[in-house]
């Protein structure tokens, strides 16, 4: 399933995947089974961290980082940065953990918490895939463990809003299949995918 190991500058780099499939099979059939609705693709994360690593030493932070999926591909793919995930779920947390450790990756690390208790500041840019919908969508829930409601929608959204609008100048951000209610006018998009779900933005 594993593409073969890469050499780069003498040392000896975490194993790559050729594809969703071999990386989403390291984890448990029910995780691999929400795959394709909730974790983001291999090939939008490379671009998405193309863009969000554009500079040696960044801190990048996936608000609401499932099994990691996305921060794993990234770190693979861009050593020079480190990419943190904080998710609710205890179980995704401790599953994305538990995969970073297996495939010996280094530039990744994840937090336990709602996104609202942690630091924004300590960050320099953000990726965000669309994750407070869950409490507007009835159909293909992660699992029932949480409480869902339209008001936790809009009180996180627009916690998101202003933290985002409180960043410095430069920051940016990826969003992935977004209302973008979260996105303040700050922002300005400076790239789209064809499809314009996936977007670049960096605050003015
Ligand atoms: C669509 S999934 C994306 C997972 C990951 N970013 C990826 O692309 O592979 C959204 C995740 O956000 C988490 N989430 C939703 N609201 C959250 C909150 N307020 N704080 C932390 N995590 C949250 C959910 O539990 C879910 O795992």
């Amino acid at each position: 399933m594993l593409t073969k190991l890469v050499h780069h500058k003498d040392a000896l780099q975490p194993t790559r995947f050729i594809n969703d499939a071999a990386f989403d099979w390291h984890y448990p059939e029910r995780i691999q089974q929400l795959s394709r609705r909730h974790w983001t693709p291999m090939s939008v994360t490379r671009k998405a961290a193309a863009f969000l690593s554009n500079v040696p030493g960044k801190k990048v932070l996936d608000i609401g980082s499932g099994v990691g999926k996305f921060c794993l591909v990234a770190a693979q793919h861009y050593p020079h940065a480190t990419f943190y995930g904080v998710e609710q779920r205890k179980e995704l947390h401790r599953l994305a953990l538990t995969t970073r450790d297996a495939m010996g990756i280094h530039n990744a690390d994840f937090i336990h918490g709602n996104f609202t208790q942690i630091d924004l500041g300590e960050y320099d840019n953000f990726y965000f895939y669309n994750s407070f919908f869950e409490n507007l969508d009835n159909n293909d829930r992660i699992d029932h463990q949480i409480e869902y409601s339209s008001s936790l929608y809009v009180y996180y959204s627009r916690y998101l809003f202003k933290a985002l609008d409180s960043r410095p100048s430069g920051t940016r951000l990826v969003t992935f299949h977004s209302s973008e209610n979260e996105v303040p006018p700050s922002f300005q998009v400076v790239d789209t995918s064809h499809d314009y779900q996936l977007k670049m933005w960096i605050k003015r």
